[in-house]
């Protein structure tokens, strides 16, 4: 067997940021990396091409009537900016006090190395495993998979498994495993607004026409109510109950409102309602600025009316809502909001439904839930228990992972989400690490769900 540290750290040098085209070496650079650690375990590799970044499938076929896994990862990675507030550089990979930094180490490039070092122990062991499994690693998740539809509606059988594993959420400690049950929807737009036809000196021309900057920063503080509220009639229709049972598991989170409030240093909480900020992640939607730009931006001042202003705007969606009738009204909002004296442009960008699993034994648990979904369910809580020394909990997250919600729709799969992430990888940031030790307790977790599944 390899070893899945050094494996990680060889795939954390491959420079795999999908957002960014300038990547493309390092992109087709983790896709061999990927294609050959799977077939080196004994996997048929099969890389199929997609709009823009291809789609690896790995199989181990095997008797029709042995259970079938399908294993997801992505080997796409988030842009490095800032680069100069990393301490190491973000694809040297490097070891610092039971971590390793790097960028994709915690998101995706490690949860991922962990399922594969799993599968590929596990074979070396039980050669004759009774058990089909199919990886699925995308290239795309990072900038919200635009060809996955494609690909699910071309391929559908060449994936359909009882369920998917994948190691791509968080737990809030190294000893408080979470098994993520929801996640949240995603859309995102950006929208700009054009004034005058070109910049204007602010003497000589202010006062005289509408600055865009001000038409736009009236327009974003129109999308929520002093409360905190959104602003939009119809936003909060259909969201789905929040189960007593998601409560009291929340209520076990381990982490205090204060203690989260010193990490993300904040003075205070804003949430809808007053909920706990623990609640106002996982249970409840929200609209979000992302970046705001226009005019002068550099040292000192410079007085100009700027010809255009932009803001990119994300919302994040629980389960029940409807993607497409959220991201219409948000778009209408704008456009019945925006002043006449401005032209506005909205570009739509990512979308991604959100998604809900109830585990085996609650009182809203569906009653055709498949027996190998369940099966895996109780051996992940049974090895969680026993590897991490206390029970997972279970609970939606404030992500997204869009494949989750398309898998369920095209194929009817649920998805098992072994949270390995922890609140201190710094996913998306500078010096993004993995907990090593977490890494290594995982492996034999998800070694143990596939052999429960397989019945072995
Ligand atoms: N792994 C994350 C999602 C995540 C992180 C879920 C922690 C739960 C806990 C994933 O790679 C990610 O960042 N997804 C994007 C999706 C978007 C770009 C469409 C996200 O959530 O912003
Ligand atoms: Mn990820």
């Amino acid at each position: 067997m390899f070893d899945p540290l050094e494996k990680l750290k060889e795939y954390i040098r491959c420079q795999s940021v999908s957002a960014d085209s300038s990547f493309g070496a390092g992109m087709t650079q983790a896709r061999d990396f990927v294609s050959g650690l799977l077939g080196g375990i004994g996997l048929d590799v099969e890389v199929i091409d997609t709009p823009l970044h291809p789609i690896i499938l790995a199989k181990r076929g095997g008797d029709p009537s042995w259970p079938h896994v399908v294993i997801y990862g992505h080997y796409d990675v988030q842009p490095p900016d800032p680069v100069d507030l990393w301490t190491t550089p973000p694809f040297e990979p490097t070891e610092r006090d039971g971590r390793l930094y790097g960028r994709g180490a915690a998101d995706n490039k490690g949860p991922f190395m962990v399922h594969v070092a799993a599968v590929g122990s596990l074979l070396e062991e039980h050669p004759d495993l009774p058990l089909r499994i199919t990886f699925l690693v995308e290239g795309e998740e990072e900038i919200g998979s635009p060809s996955l539809e494609g690909f699910l509606s071309a391929c559908k059988d060449c994936i359909a498994g009882d369920f998917v594993l994948l190691s791509d959420t968080a737990s809030p400690s190294e000893d408080q495993i979470v098994i993520t049950s929801g996640l949240r929807g995603i859309i995102t737009l950006e929208a700009e607004l054009i004034g005058a036809s070109g910049d204007f000196h602010s003497g000589m021309h202010g006062g005289a026409f509408l600055n865009p900057i001000q038409a736009l920063t009236g327009l974003c503080a129109s999308l929520h109510h002093e409360d905190g509220r959104v602003n939009i009639d119809g936003f909060y229709d259909d969201i789905v109950e929040v189960a007593p049972w998601e409560r009291e598991e929340l209520s076990r989170l381990g982490t205090t409102e204060e203690e989260y409030r010193e990490f993300v240093g904040v003075r205070k909480f804003k949430t809808l309602n007053d909920v706990s900020p623990f609640e106002g992640i996982r249970f409840y939607p929200t609209l979000e600025f992302n970046g705001i730009g226009g005019g002068y931006q550099g040292e000192g001042s410079k007085t100009v009316i700027p010809s255009s202003a932009f803001v990119k705007i994300s919302c994040r969606l629980v389960a029940n809502q409807d993607t497409d009738r959220i991201e219409k009204l948000v778009i209408a909002a704008l456009r019945d909001r925006c002043p006449d004296d401005v032209t506005l442009t909205v570009k739509p960008g990512q979308k991604g439904d959100p998604y809900l699993v109830v585990p085996p034994g609650r009182p809203n648990t569906p009653s055709d839930q498949s027996p190998v979904l369940a099966r895996a369910f109780e051996s992940t809580i049974e090895s969680v228990t026993r590897v991490f020394g206390r029970p997972p909990l279970f609970l939606r997250e404030g992500g997204s992972v869009p494949i989750i919600a398309d898998l369920h729709r095209a194929l009817g799969m649920d998805s098992i989400m072994l949270g390995l992430c922890l609140p201190e990888d710094r996913l998306h940031a500078p010096n993004e690490s993995l907990h090593l030790g977490v890494m290594k307790k995982a492996i034999p977790v998800s070694r143990d769900i596939l052999k429960s599944v397989a019945g072995v």
